[in-house]
């Protein structure tokens, strides 16, 4: 049966206030033997305070919500995970949920959330969200005292806490490293076309293209949704395509296109060079060695946390948009076009 204040006061033979003024440090007129006495039985005894009750006297559940789009994909998975072990170091919990990639979930997620008074929300956008969306989302939720920051994937505003990948730098490396190869015909399979992240990354790898006195023809790009099914679905048409070079814009989709290569008895990168994003461990070694951009989860985990909670600490601050660095890791899913003839 869970040891009540009520308990612990008893035995330790004096008031529920003096117990709880000793266990949230602030006994110090009291004697030395009351104090020692007090967290001694309560560690004895197993005394855990009860969190709605300490939430109704500091206003604080120590509980963040995180909305994810979808879990299956390892980036997120690994995301949460990250967000998870930096939170328990902080003493706080995570409310895991998944909005199954649509803004209609994501909604009911945030009402959920705020019903359940978290401290505040971490929110990796839906595919189909909407800016306005969002910001109605932030802003009913700062009317409760309960700050929104944006991971990962971000809106084009500055009036929303955010932390995310410079993805247009990204964008850029990834077709900066095909065309260092000496690929002329590069093939693009985006992300969800509503996603400002995909649209970032397209937006380098055009400047990229640009820098070497090239356009990107519309007849290079091939809308994707960073499923591995449709990286398999378009597979065919990117072969046809006579590309000898795909940046793809996240690794599980470029998972789906080399699947169906392999079915197709086609070799990465002889046949074709691919270049992902994300950098998922399963995906660099053993199984594949996908040349790719690298997303630093950890710190993206570390500083939407850290956002977060500075907002809780100073709601009036001004709001914050990080942009991390992504990084180039060249494995062996790229060569060089000569090597390849
Ligand atoms: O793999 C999932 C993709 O969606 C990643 O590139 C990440 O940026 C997320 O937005």
């Amino acid at each position: 049966m869970r040891v009540t204040i009520k308990d612990l006061a008893e035995r330790a033979g004096c008031s529920i206030t003096t117990v709880s003024h000793i266990l949230n440090g602030k006994g110090a007129r009291f004697s030395p033997d009351l104090r020692d006495n007090v967290l001694r039985l309560a560690d004895q005894l197993g005394y855990r305070p009860d969190p709605i009750a300490v939430s109704m006297v500091t206003g604080r559940t120590r509980t963040i919500g995180l909305i994810l789009p979808n879990i299956h994909n390892m980036f997120f998975a690994l995301l949460a995970e990250e967000i998870e072990k930096y939170c328990h170091q902080l003493d706080y919990n995570v409310i895991l949920c998944n909005s199954m990639d649509n803004r209609a979930t994501e909604h009911t997620y945030i009402q959920a959330l705020l019903a359940r008074k978290v401290d505040g929300i971490l929110l990796a956008l839906a595919s189909d969200s909407t800016m306005s969306g969002t910001m109605d989302h932030a802003r009913l939720a700062e009317e409760k005292g309960i700050p929104v920051c944006l991971i990962d994937r971000m809106v084009s505003t500055e009036n929303l806490d955010m932390v995310s990948i410079d993805h247009e730098l990204g964008g850029f490396l990834a077709c900066q490293h095909l065309i260092d190869l000496g690929h002329r015909e590069i093939a693009f399979l985006t992300g969800p076309s509503k996603q400002l992240n995909s649209q970032l990354r397209l937006k380098g790898a055009k400047s990229a293209l640009r820098q070497y006195g090239r356009d990107m023809l519309e007849t290079a790009i091939f809308p994707g949704d960073y499923s591995w099914e449709c990286g398999y679905r378009q597979a065919d048409a990117i072969l046809a395509s006579g590309a000898t070079g795909l940046f793809a814009f996240n690794d599980w989709s470029a998972f789906g296109v080399i699947m169906k290569l392999n079915e197709l008895h086609k070799s990465v990168p002889l046949d074709l060079s691919i270049i992902a994003y994300d950098n998922i461990p399963f995906l660099n070694g053993g199984v594949l060695s996908l040349s790719t951009i690298h997303q630093p989860i950890d710190q993206l985990a570390q500083a939407g946390i850290d956002t977060l909670l500075n907002r809780l600490d100073n709601p009036g601050c001004p709001y914050q948009q990080h942009v991390l660095e992504p990084k180039l890791i060249e494995r062996d899913s790229t060569m060089s076009l000569a090597q390849g003839r």
